[in-house]
């Protein structure tokens, strides 16, 4: 096998429609790529498997939010604040670079420092444009999200949403009352995220419009176990945590035990990304889960397990699963002063005290004469903390009145409640689909010595599932291919149809866009009605029935090994 990079995959994308570098006759802008007709097919394939996971087997519920948000959100959010890179531009050039990126090899971990300490280090070892040479700027902050006016004149500031998450969080209510107001529940959304990287690199791992899949998953802040942990308690992952960054293999239940994952949810779903990955085609000896530093953490995280994938840039991240904890909700409520809290049901009611307004109904009669009883309940229902000054301001059938407090005590009263507000935590998988994707080609990409590309792409990814070919484009053989090519889309299987240049040539078009399974119609089906599969992986080729072909087709789709159906068939 011939080694290869990125590049070569890329260039295998562009030419056979998976990618697109986007406004290409324009010259091409950094970071912003186009789906060509397979690429569009695959990244539909790959959200249509995550979906099943998540909405069908988890449960989780889904819901398409806006793009575009008004300031207030990301004030709310964090992301106005906090949501920068670090930057340097060239004083001769202008072109600007990200400062880590400038130091990548003069610290080990360059994403991790602050400001100030960036600037030390570059001044120190006199970086300079790699560019032109010229000299830098000082490091400045650079806020990567891209601004935009929501109406015309003055309008209202308003932005790309950064993260697809924002728009769960800013449904809670809705969602909350949907999910029948019950912990846990999640909300996943799948759509175009916007960050104005400052100078993205690396074909599509860092684009400035791309694509996410995030769930949020709304648990109890007191009980973070999760019950069907226990089913993946003895599957294999390799993490790296951030006590000592080695990279270490054992069980998700030692891991949990051990305290390196510090909880069964977040564990359960690192699992479930694990699983989703390798089933999209993510070769697990090429994946593992790498802990965040505290210094590296995003602003809203308490802890994150980043999905690593190996590829020829370096291990890449590819999904982050966050713990939110309470950052989202507590802010969103501070902003919009809206309740984003959770009922939470104690088993057994309990008996509480607390302050109340005990009215003087003797004083309050002669004062408020007909009204004094409302003014009396509204005095009982109100909240002691509203007392200032020796008055309390209370609603009165809609009238706000102030009362002295010579007409009330405050008094202690026992109560029962039946449970209690929260504020929910949230874990978050965050999925970079794009990165996922582009994942899933280089890692199924071989070149050998003679140049014959092959996509192992996985059955559930490849966008076209089976090639069919008539021998020749004559004697009714190109008739009978065609007859199949029809039966197999009426059955939801996606076909490509070839009847030009030797077969041999059309195997290896398939083999190249990772194609699983081709069907070749030559005489013999005019004999015995027989048509033969050939499997992309070991190029073995087997004669099936015509009828029945599509149940073959769908079984071997499904992951029925070739081997298993030779002679069941
Ligand atoms: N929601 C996490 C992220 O966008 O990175």
């Amino acid at each position: 096998m011939k080694e290869f990079n990125a590049g070569d995959v890329l260039s295998l994308c562009k030419r056979r429609g998976f990618i697109y570098p986007a406004y290409e006759i324009y010259g091409g802008i950094a970071g912003l790529y186009d789906y060509g007709p397979l690429g569009t097919q695959m990244k539909t394939n790959l959200i249509n498997l995550w979906r099943s996971i998540y909405v069908l087997s988890e449960g989780f519920i889904e819901i398409d939010s806006d793009i575009i948000g008004p300031e207030i959100v990301f004030k709310a959010s964090g992301h106005a604040e906090n949501f920068q890179d670090l930057m340097v531009t060239c004083n001769q050039c202008q072109e600007s670079f990200r400062a880590d990126h400038l130091a990548k090899d003069l610290h080990p971990n360059p994403g991790a420092l602050s400001k100030k300490d960036l600037q030390a280090l570059l001044r120190e070892k006199n970086v300079i444009c790699p560019l032109c040479k010229g000299d830098l700027s000082d490091v400045e902050e650079f806020n990567l999200m891209f601004k935009t006016k929501i109406g015309p004149g003055n309008g209202r500031v308003g932005y790309l949403r950064p993260e697809t998450a924002q728009g769960i969080f800013v449904n809670y209510p809705n969602l909350y009352r949907y999910a029948r107001e019950q912990l846990p529940f999640g909300a996943v959304q799948i759509g175009r995220a916007y960050r104005n990287e400052i100078s993205p690199r690396q074909g599509v791992i860092r684009l400035r419009e791309f694509n996410q899949m995030e769930a949020e998953l709304f648990i109890d802040p007191a009980n973070k176990s999760w019950p069907r942990f226990k089913l993946i308690r003895d599957v294999k992952v390799r993490l790296v945590p951030n006590t000592d960054e080695k990279e270490v293999e054992m069980t998700f239940g030692e891991a949990v035990d051990n305290g390196v994952i510090k909880h069964e949810t977040i564990a359960y779903f690192v699992w479930v990304t694990q699983s989703f990955l390798i089933r999209a085609g993510v070769d697990p000896k090429r994946l593992r889960f790498r802990q965040h530093l505290r210094s590296e953490m995003a602003h809203y995280a308490a802890d994150c397990w980043d999905a690593e994938a190996l590829l020829s840039y370096g291990w890449t991240e590819i999904v982050g699963v966050a713990d939110r904890g309470a950052w989202d909700l507590t802010r969103h409520i501070q902003y919009s002063q809206a309740d984003l809290s959770a009922f939470k049901r104690f088993d057994h009611p309990k008996e509480v005290e607390r302050q109340a307004f005990k009215p003087k109904y003797g004083l309050l009669g002669p004062e408020f004469k007909a009204r004094s009883a409302k003014v009396g309940m509204a005095l009982e229902a109100a909240d002691v903390s509203l007392l200032k000054d020796g008055r309390v301001e209370i609603d009165v059938d809609g009238e706000m009145m102030t009362i002295p407090e010579k007409y009330f005590d405050v008094v202690l009263v026992k109560e029962k409640i039946n449970g209690e507000k929260v504020i929910p935590h949230v874990i978050e998988p965050s999925h970079g689909l794009d990165r996922i994707m582009f994942t899933c080609l280089e890692h199924a990409y071989s070149c050998d010595d003679e140049n014959y590309v092959r996509m192992g792409l996985t059955t559930a990814a490849a966008p076209i599932k089976v090639g069919v070919f008539p021998l020749m484009a004559k004697d009714d053989l190109d008739k009978r291919a065609m007859e199949i090519d029809q039966m197999l889309r009426e059955r939801g299987i996606a076909t490509y149809f070839d009847d030009s240049g030797t077969i041999g040539r059309r195997y290896a078009r398939m083999d190249e866009v990772g194609t699983p399974l081709c069907i070749t119609v030559d005489y013999q089906v005019f004999e015995d009605g027989t048509v033969t599969i050939r499997d992309r992986d070991t190029s073995r080729q087997v004669r099936v029935p015509e009828e029945g072909l599509a149940d073959v087709v769908e079984k071997l789709l499904k992951g029925i090994k070739f081997d298993q159906l030779i002679g069941k068939v």
